[in-house]
């Protein structure tokens, strides 16, 4: 299953449900390791970096069983401090396996944590931000060691507004002794959903989802039902599909909240769109409309994770476009694969690219190299006139629950092989 084949030039047109979101899913199974008793979480997506997050907690001595589209999650018995593995190594949050391990036993042994090749990625204000916790690192034959005597409050304020570390600093914040006041904190949504969990479960958490967060540490948590939020970047691939290949589409549970600057975007490109309460409506335009700039942001700028797809688009727009990337640096190795289908894109340094908008897009061969990028190459693919073939398609399935079921429900000739 690690090709994807479309047939392109056929405009999308009906309803797609949209999957529960996978960075707020991870972080929220991961702290329910922070109780000893059981919690339901809903509507997880089932996708690759699910399951590896699921065969982890059973690795610790966690019971997790998949039911009714949640995974129900017993942490009574957490038996083991150390994490290795594909698991670990082959996708960048299961760091966040690190501050709930360090809340629930003082204690971690982990490989270092990996996931899309997107860049650096390094890891330093995390461990920066727990060795003010008073946790120790040390490190030992390639393995990140980590211990805790007792674990303390601290305030902590973050040079870059980092999504994982400020979740990692929440997860072994609650149950550290006193106060977390954490200042330049992540405004990301997932943040809001982690916090959403653990409040449920019974910690004393306030402003997340602002850059300023206190948390209460030292509170026993309960188990608790958590329903996790709709996915807005697969909400947003959606968007920028039917923007790119034309047609009407209806996303239902779409988070239109958490989707602010993606939604104006794509009305700048042409779109009209619709916010209901079940989801939103939008009609693409006869071509996209050329930005001249997209440039990404942390929340609630344009997401990083949205780059790649807003570009595809860009490849057919009337105009010029200059697209920024502002967090993660190698987000732009699609873009040789998109002008081997007939765009056109230049770079006008490491950080952006210039677009000039084409008529036409001719399906090709190409190769996903991550994630995001894949997500991309599959939008070009319903751009483009005929085939295209896209390979390392494991990358894509990390994110989609089934992107080529979704997007045949839309009407795409899209098959994997
Ligand atoms: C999360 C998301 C990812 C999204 C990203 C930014 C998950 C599983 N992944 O990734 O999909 O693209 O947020 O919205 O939720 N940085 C450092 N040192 C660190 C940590 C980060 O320099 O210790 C830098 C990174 O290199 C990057 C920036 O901070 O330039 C933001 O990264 P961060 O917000 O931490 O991203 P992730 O949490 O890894």
């Amino acid at each position: 299953m690690n090709l994807i084949h479309i047939q392109g030039g056929v405009s999308l047109q009906g309803k797609v449900r949209i999957q529960g979101s996978k960075n707020a899913a991870l972080p929220v199974l991961a702290a329910t390791l922070l109780t000893k008793e059981t919690s339901f979480i809903g509507n997880c997506p089932r996708i690759a970096d699910v399951h590896r997050m699921v065969s982890l907690l059973k690795s610790l001595g966690c019971d997790v069983v998949w039911e009714d589209g949640g995974l129900r999650v017993n942490s009574a018995e957490v038996c083991r401090r150390d994490m290795r593995g594909e698991a670990i190594t082959g996708m960048r949050s299961s760091l966040c396996l690190l501050g709930a391990l360090l809340g629930r036993c003082g204690q971690v042994v982990m490989e270092h944590p990996g996931g899309c090749v997107i860049g650096v990625r390094p890891i330093d204000l995390h461990l920066k931000a727990l060795s003010r916790m008073g946790v120790r690192f040390t490190e030992e034959a390639g393995k990140l060691k980590a211990s805790a005597e007792s674990l303390h409050g601290a305030d902590i304020s973050l040079p870059i507004p980092s999504v994982g570390a400020t979740e990692n600093i929440m997860l072994a914040a609650v149950m550290a002794q006193g106060d977390t006041r954490i200042t330049g904190a992540a405004m990301e949504p997932e943040v809001t959903e982690l916090a959403g969990y653990l409040k449920r479960c019974g910690a004393r958490i306030e402003g997340a989802g602002t850059d300023r967060i206190v948390i209460h540490g030292g509170k026993t948590l309960y188990g608790a039902d958590y329903r996790i939020c709709s996915d807005r970047i697969v909400a947003g691939t959606y968007l920028f599909a039917c923007i790119g290949a034309g047609g009407n589409v209806f996303l239902e549970d779409a988070p239109s909240a958490q989707m602010g600057t993606p939604l104006k975007v794509a009305e700048q490109m042409g779109g009209k769109l619709c916010v209901a309460e079940e989801g939103i409506y939008v009609q693409a335009p006869r071509r996209p409309k050329a930005l001249a700039l997209i440039s990404t942001a942390p929340y609630p700028g344009f997401p990083t994770d949205l780059q790649s797809m807003a570009l595809a688009v860009m490849t057919k727009s009337d105009g010029l476009c200059t697209v920024e990337e502002t967090i993660f640096e190698n987000r732009f190795r699609v873009a040789e694969s998109l002008n081997s289908m007939g765009a056109d894109i230049a770079f006008r340094d490491a950080g952006a690219v210039i677009v000039r908008g084409v008529e036409r897009l001719q399906g090709a061969e190409v190769e996903a190299k991550e994630l995001r990028g894949g997500a991309a190459l599959v939008i070009a693919g319903l751009m483009a006139e005929g085939e295209t073939v896209i390979g390392g398609c494991q990358y894509i399935y990390r994110g989609y629950e089934n992107i080529c079921r979704d997007l045949r429900e839309l009407g795409a000739r899209i098959v994997s092989v």
